[in-house]
Formats: C-alpha cells, sequence, structure tokens
C-alpha cells in the first residue's frame, strides 16, 4: 500500500465511542506500518471542553486500552499523539464553526498539509446533515484553486429509509462533488469481502461455475451472540433490516452477484455493484409476508447465564415490535442468477458471533453413489468465511475407503491464521488508508445507498401497515426463530448451522 498524501484529518465526535475503540487505533496501526503521509495531523472536535493535552491523555489511555498492538510502545504512543488537537465546539451551532477554522488553518501552517482536509463524521446520524453544510458554509469545502481537497468520510447509518436517504444526498451533493464522499461500510473494509472479488476474477475454476446453472441458492449468514449492549435506544428506532441489511449484507451480496467489473477502477467496480442492487426483486407485501421472516429474542439462560430478552433491555419499550433478528428471501433479476434464490440471515443474541457466505452448488443430475441423501450433503459447497477464523472451505464428496462406494463430504480448507506473516488489517485502517489516498472503491456510492434503500422500503412499509404480520420470539441463544427455516421450502435443504463445535465461551467457532 501507498502512503497517504499529506492531510489533516479532523474528527467530529473525537469523544465518542467509535473514535476511541476503532479510529484512534486504527490511525496508530497506520502510522506503525508507514503508510501515513510525511505531513500530518487529527484535530479531535466534541463539547467537552479540553486542551490539546488533555485530549492527548485520553488518546494515550485510549490506544493502552483498545490498540491490539502485542508491543505497543509508550514512546511510538506519545510520538504519535504529540499531532493531535482538541477543538470544543458544537456541530450544531453555526457559530462554533469559525473556531475550527482558525484551528484548521494553523495546524495546516504549521504541518505544511497543503489545505488537504479529511473530514470524519463520528457523530449520531442526525448530525450528517449538519456538519457538513456548516463546514461549507463557511468554506471549508473549498478545494479550488490549489487549497487542497477535502474529502468527507460518513459513518452509518446513511438514511433512516428511502426518503431520508434521498434527502441526505441531495443535502450533501449541493456542496460536495461525490468523489468527496465516503460513506463507509465497514464490511467492505473486511480483508476477507475484498477477497470473495479476489477468488472470482484472479481463478479460472470458480466464474464459469458461478452462475444459475451450477449454483443451487447462496446463503449469507450474520450472526452476533451479544444483545443491543447500551445501544438499547438506537436499536429501537434501528432494527436488524436496517442495521445490518440495507448496508452490510446487501454490500456483501453485491460482491457476490456482480458482473466481472472492466477494470479494477473504483468506478468500474461500483457501477457492477449497483447493477446488482438495481436488479433486486422489489418484493410486494405478499411477499414480504411469505419471504421476510422476523423475530426479536426473549429471555434464557445461556451457558449457565441468565440472559434478558430484548424487551428488558434499557431504553427497550415493554411491547416493542423492533426486530433483532431477520430472515429473507430474495431474487436478483438477471441473467446470471434467474431463479437462484439468495437467503439472507442476520440477528442478535444468536448462538456466536459468525459472519459467512455459503454457495451451495446443483448437485450432480444423477445421483450414481446412492439415492436419498439430504441435498446439503449431496452438494458442494463454498463456504467463505468473513468473520472470526476467515478463510475459505470447499466440501466434495470422497469415497470412503473400503468396500463398496460410500461417499463422504470432506473439505478443502483455507485459514488465514495459515499465514503465519500476514496479519488482516482492521477494516478501518483499510478504509481510512483508502480515504486518505483518494481510493473510494470500498465506499457506498449515493446511487447504490439509494437503490438499497428501494428494495429494504417495501418490507419496513409492509411491517408498518400491516400489523398482523407477526414478529416471532426466539430464546437468546438459539439460531432464531423457527419459522426462518420454512423460508427455504426444499426438502433436504436447510440454513448451514455454523460451528456445531463451539468453544465453552460460545465466541469461537471454526470455519
Ligand atoms: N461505535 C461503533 O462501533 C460504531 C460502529 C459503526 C457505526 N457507528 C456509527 O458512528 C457514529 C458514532 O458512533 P459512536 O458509537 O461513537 O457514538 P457516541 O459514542 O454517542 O459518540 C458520538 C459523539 O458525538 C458527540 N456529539 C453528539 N452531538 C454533538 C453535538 N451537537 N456537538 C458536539 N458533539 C456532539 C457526543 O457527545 P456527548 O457524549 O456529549 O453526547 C459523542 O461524544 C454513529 O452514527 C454510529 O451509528 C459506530
Amino acid at each position: 500500500m501507498n502512503r497517504a498524501e499529506n492531510h489533516i484529518l479532523v474528527i467530529f465526535g473525537a469523544l465518542g465511542d467509535l473514535t476511541k475503540r476503532k479510529l484512534i487505533p486504527a490511525v496508530f496501526k497506520l502510522k506503525r506500518h508507514k503508510l501515513l503521509p510525511e505531513k500530518f495531523a487529527i484535530i479531535g472536535t466534541g463539547r467537552i471542553k479540553l486542551s490539546d493535552e488533555d485530549f492527548r491523555k485520553k488518546m494515550l489511555d485510549t490506544l493502552n486500552e483498545f490498540s491490539d498492538d502485542n508491543d505497543l510502545k509508550k514512546s511510538d504512543a506519545e510520538e504519535f499523539v504529540s499531532s493531535i488537537y482538541f477543538t470544543v465546539m458544537n456541530f450544531a451551532d453555526d457559530s462554533d464553526y469559525p473556531g475550527l477554522k482558525k484551528k484548521l488553518t494553523e495546524l495546516e501552517k504549521k504541518y505544511g498539509t497543503g489545505g488537504n482536509v479529511i473530514f470524519y463524521l463520528a457523530t449520531p446520524p442526525s448530525l450528517y446533515g449538519v456538519i457538513p453544510l456548516d463546514l461549507a458554509k463557511h468554506g471549508m469545502n473549498d478545494q479550488s484553486n490549489g487549497k487542497g481537497w477535502k474529502r468527507l468520510i460518513i459513518e452509518k447509518p446513511f438514511g433512516y429509509d428511502l426518503q431520508s436517504g434521498k434527502e441526505l444526498n441531495a443535502k450533501l451533493l449541493k456542496h460536495y462533488e461525490e468523489d468527496q464522499l465516503y460513506r463507509i461500510d465497514h464490511y467492505l473494509g473486511k480483508e476477507t469481502v475484498q477477497n470473495i472479488m479476489v477468488t472470482r476474477f484472479s481463478n479460472g475454476i470458480f466464474e464459469p461455475l458461478w452462475n444459475r446453472n451450477y449454483i443451487h441458492h447462496v446463503e449469507i449468514t450474520s450472526a452476533e451472540n451479544i444483545g443491543v449492549e447500551n445501544r438499547g435506544g438506537y436499536y429501537e428506532d434501528s432494527g436488524a433490516l436496517r442495521d445490518m441489511v440495507q448496508n452490510h449484507l446487501l454490500q456483501v451480496a453485491g460482491v457476490i452477484a456482480m458482473e466481472p467489473p472492466p477494470s479494477f477502477e473504483s468506478n468500474a467496480i461500483r457501477n457492477e455493484t449497483l447493477k446488482v442492487f438495481q436488479s433486486l426483486r422489489p418484493m410486494t407485501s405478499a411477499d414480504v409476508e411469505r419471504n421476510v421472516i422476523r423475530g426479536q429474542y426473549g429471555p434464557a439462560t445461556v451457558r449457565g447465564e441468565k440472559i434478558a430478552g430484548y424487551r428488558e433491555e434499557k431504553g427497550v419499550k415493554k411491547d416493542s415490535r423492533t426486530e433483532t433478528f431477520v430472515a429473507l428471501k430474495m431474487y436478483i433479476d438477471n441473467w446470471r442468477w434467474g431463479g437462484v434464490p439468495f437467503y439472507i440471515r442476520t440477528g442478535k443474541r444468536l448462538p456466536t458471533r459468525v459472519t459467512e457466505v455459503v454457495i451451495h452448488f446443483k448437485p450432480t443430475p444423477h445421483q450414481l453413489f446412492g439415492r436419498g441423501r439430504a441435498v446439503n450433503d449431496s452438494c458442494n459447497q463454498l463456504v467463505i468465511r468473513i468473520q472470526p477464523d476467515e478463510g475459505i472451505l470447499l466440501k466434495f464428496g470422497m469415497k470412503t475407503p473400503g468396500s463398496g462406494y460410500n461417499v463422504q463430504t470432506v473439505n478443502m480448507d483455507f485459514h488465514y491464521s495459515d499465514l503465519k506473516n500476514e496479519t488482516l488489517p482492521a477494516a478501518y485502517e483499510r478504509l481510512l488508508h483508502d480515504c486518505m489516498t483518494g481510493d473510494s472503491t470500498l465506499f457506498a456510492r449515493a446511487d447504490a445507498v439509494e437503490a438499497c434503500w428501494s428494495f429494504v422500503q417495501p418490507i419496513l412499509d409492509t411491517w408498518k401497515e400491516n400489523k398482523k404480520i407477526k414478529i416471532f420470539g426466539y430464546p437468546a441463544g438459539t439460531w432464531g426463530p423457527e419459522h426462518a427455516d420454512t423460508l427455504i421450502e426444499e426438502p433436504g435443504v436447510t440454513w448451514r448451522y455454523p460451528c456445531k463445535n463451539l468453544s465453552d465461551d460460545g465466541l469461537y467457532c471454526e470455519l
């Protein structure tokens, strides 16, 4: 990877959780890997009055707590924080922006960063349509006449529904060019998601099979074993569909289903994933009733520990109808995927934490070695594990040694952990560096965000309008409501239940 161009990184929401847990450790990692530019500084902003020195101390504590650097050296961390500054401001108060501009101008001179700035919005989403406009009002979006580039990283969620997503895009695009906007979807920053493209487009053996003729169905599962933690208030208004499906899981589906791009240039790739989103078959209300199952976790005892139900969580209504689980069946109506169901499943308080894609290939046209084996067992599967134990596994049939012709399924697998000298960069490290080098490939473009909302909107509308549609309960620690199984209608075909051999704490599951 190349060193980034000189710039200043301004973080809005620098006293928040994301900055602490992800952003500062990621920027520090970039420094350790010599990927930061020579001339670089950070300005953190927040509404508590702090001196630069106070803020640096906080960032040192943050590094000690959240950096995954095994040999974190005090001197390195101290050198890193010496170019971090702080400005107090209320982001919603227009009169606080000149103070930021003054500090930015001073530091640009001091560090010689040539006017290049990244503004990172790590704030509540209600401010995504406010801060960029105030920056523009005070001329901080100006990149004319050699004033340096200005880029904006915007966290998720991007909009609350189709209309608000469109309105936010329209507001931003009034003051910024599309290529200044970096809508982050940290799933795209995951090494294993990028590897899907490399697996598909650098191997001759997969692509000829990657279509309706050979693939029976595709399954995308993203399970979390934790509940809503202390984000009950946020989650009440969001739910699993908005929180996971509209963005992360549709983006993964886009990478699985896209056509090979003509080049590996940002817009060439994003044009192809956009076509996938535009080809998603719109759901009618009847489709939603039939093909989307929602659930909510209830109390249970998991590995001896009493787990509260969703409705008992802080910030959650006692009669909440917010889904903590969703499973859906969708179709991509295009030449390649006509008739192939894509199943997506995500939820909280499931048995473990795992995200994976399973490509289920069709069985052989004639079952020579034994009829009546379940379809799941007799088909080849390609399992792309996104997290944890990142890797790829191919399941295929092999003769059981001995007399007769009994077939058993065996695995050919690759684990990233086998690459002893390589560590997987954290998603935020990769994405921050991409923005620093002006590469927007792994960020969501305005049209893609809107296309994803267009697919999800009828589901939200149907749930809102038709109160008869059930929200199924499931005990915490299980794989969600049993009704999710009915989505897959064929006999002998079920979801893959990963991690049959869970570790004692339920956290580690083998590929
Ligand atoms: N945390 C994660 O791992 C994560 C992951 C993915 C996406 N995100 C997204 O990233 C964004 C930030 O998340 P977070 O978890 O860091 O939230 P957070 O902990 O609530 O941080 C937001 C920060 O913004 C500050 N803030 C809010 N309104 C402000 C205002 N008017 N003026 C000045 N400061 C203001 C808050 O200050 P106060 O504390 O004073 O209110 C807080 O320090 C959210 O949109 C979230 O959806 C977070």
